[in-house]
């Protein structure tokens, strides 16, 4: 078979698309692992770069569609998981604990604001993580910070520390499995809206619990009404879940941007959704430069040293079509600042303020080392960050459009406070996170019954 001249153009066209990429390699790149051997390194980007798709840009875009509506205040983002996910934990049990807990927050957010929630998880590639420093002292030995399971081990030794890049691929494979479970949970069945109950089966009995079921209840009765009535919709049946993760390992991101069939335009096909984390999001960086490039709907945190000047530059260099749904602002500016910090944001922004989609972020702004040594937060924090942010964009007339949460569905003890009154005595039963406390699945049926309040005002 013969190569037509439309195809050898239309693959000129492709490589310089993939080319014009690779501006990012130029860059100062920050939070990037020193990978001891190039020759395995580009091995296996090689291989990354021929690996399937994760998603289908088709996906990307109706995110992108979804998180526009948000931003007008027509729907609302949750998007929570782990802070960084492990091989380990990619069991059928933790994944389905997480969705149940993802799908009961949405539940509480719909039914009790009746509001769209666009769901989407930290999950399926959060697997890399920026540090505060780039070693770990332990009693006068150091060694490479852990960086995530994409890059190395958490236990402390030279051989685990040591970043190894066939964990990227890896991490591409668990996410592979993971987004599996997760299509197959939220369009096989299990997130039928008519078991609601049965998501809350498997979770102890708490306060937040009780007030779930006592909705669960009242939707339940809705649903029957409604098929009493013959109504019998597709949307009750399935639902749209999404994945997003930290865009910060060049060496994983880059690799599986591809150029898309139907648009001729690059997309990242390692998830639906990527955001640039705080300690990334310089503008002459590569990180920015990458992500400025592709069409996936991309995100930035913002924590409170941020200023207006930087967030336009920000603005023009990732969205400079100003198209809906493409930016969303992720702000992390802790419960003490949020009030102060905020108004001056969105205020030195002009126009594209109510363009842009705001989410809260009411964790990464609320971390201390409790005496004890544990990292973590207080419940307490975290919910008056979030008071803070309906209040602040309530006051502007601006959207507060998502949430943006570290959460497991496991009966962890890592963030202080909640009904249950966690303590500091009470943090070592059960800290299991690797990086950042999460909030428990009591903590997040809690959260999301305060921020369905926030809705309904606002
Ligand atoms: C995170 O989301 O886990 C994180 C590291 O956040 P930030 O970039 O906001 O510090
Ligand atoms: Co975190």
């Amino acid at each position: 078979m013969s190569t037509s001249i439309d195809q050898l153009s239309a693959s000129s066209t492709q490589e310089a698309l993939l080319a014009a990429l690779d501006s990012a390699r130029d860059l100062p790149a920050a939070q990037q692992p020193e990978w001891p051997d190039p020759v395995a390194l580009e091995a296996i980007t090689r291989e990354l770069s021929i690996c399937p798709p994760l998603v289908f840009a088709g996906e990307c875009d109706e995110l992108k569609a979804n998180l526009a509506a948000a931003a007008r205040g027509e729907a609302f983002l949750l998007q929570g998981g782990d802070c960084a996910e492990t091989f380990a934990e990619a069991t059928a049990d933790r994944i389905r604990n997480k969705i149940k807990t993802m799908l009961q927050m949405a539940v509480v957010l719909t039914y009790g604001a009746s509001m769209p929630v666009v769901k989407v998880g930290r999950m399926a590639g959060q697997y890399a993580k920026p540090r505060s420093k780039p070693t770990e002292v332990r009693e006068g030995v150091e060694l490479p910070a852990y960086r995530g399971d994409a890059v190395n081990d958490y236990t402390f030794e030279v051989a685990a520390r040591t970043p190894d890049p066939r964990r990227l691929l890896r991490a591409y494979h668990t996410s592979s499995a993971t987004l599996n479970l997760i299509r197959a949970f939220t369009k096989g069945g299990f997130a039928d809206l008519r078991h609601v109950h049965e998501w809350n089966r498997g979770f102890v009995a708490n306060h937040a619990n009780a007030r779930y079921e006592a909705m669960a209840r009242d939707i339940d009765r809705a649903m029957r009404f409604m098929a009493a009535c013959g109504g019998d919709f597709d949307a009750l049946r399935t639902v749209d879940f999404y994945s997003s993760h930290e865009a910060l390992l060049l060496d994983y991101e880059r690799p599986l941007t591809r150029i898309d069939s139907r648009t001729g335009a690059p997309y990242n096909v390692s998830a639906h959704f990527v955001w640039i984390g705080e300690r990334t999001r310089q503008l002459d960086g590569a990180h920015v430069e990458l992500l400025s490039k592709v069409r996936n709907p991309i995100g930035v945190k913002l924590g409170p040293t941020t200023t207006a000047q930087h967030v336009r530059e920000l603005i023009d260099k990732l969205d400079p079509d100003r198209e809906p749904g493409r930016l969303t602002f992720i702000t992390r500016m802790g419960a003490g600042r949020i009030r102060d910090v905020l108004p001056d944001l969105i205020d030195g922004l002009g126009e594209d303020s109510a363009r842009v989609l705001w989410v809260c972020d009411p964790m990464h702004g609320n971390t201390f080392e409790a005496a004890s040594g544990y990292k973590t937060r207080r419940f307490e924090d975290v919910m008056d960050e979030v008071r803070g942010f309906f209040e602040v964009h309530g006051a502007l007339g601006t959207i507060p459009g998502g949430l943006h949460v570290e959460l497991t569905g496991d009966d962890v003890t890592e963030c202080l406070g909640g009904a249950e009154h966690i303590d500091e005595q009470d943090l070592s039963s059960r800290y299991e996170t690797l990086c950042d406390p999460r909030l428990n699945h009591q903590q997040a049926l809690e959260m999301a019954f305060l921020v369905a309040e926030g809705l309904t005002e606002r």
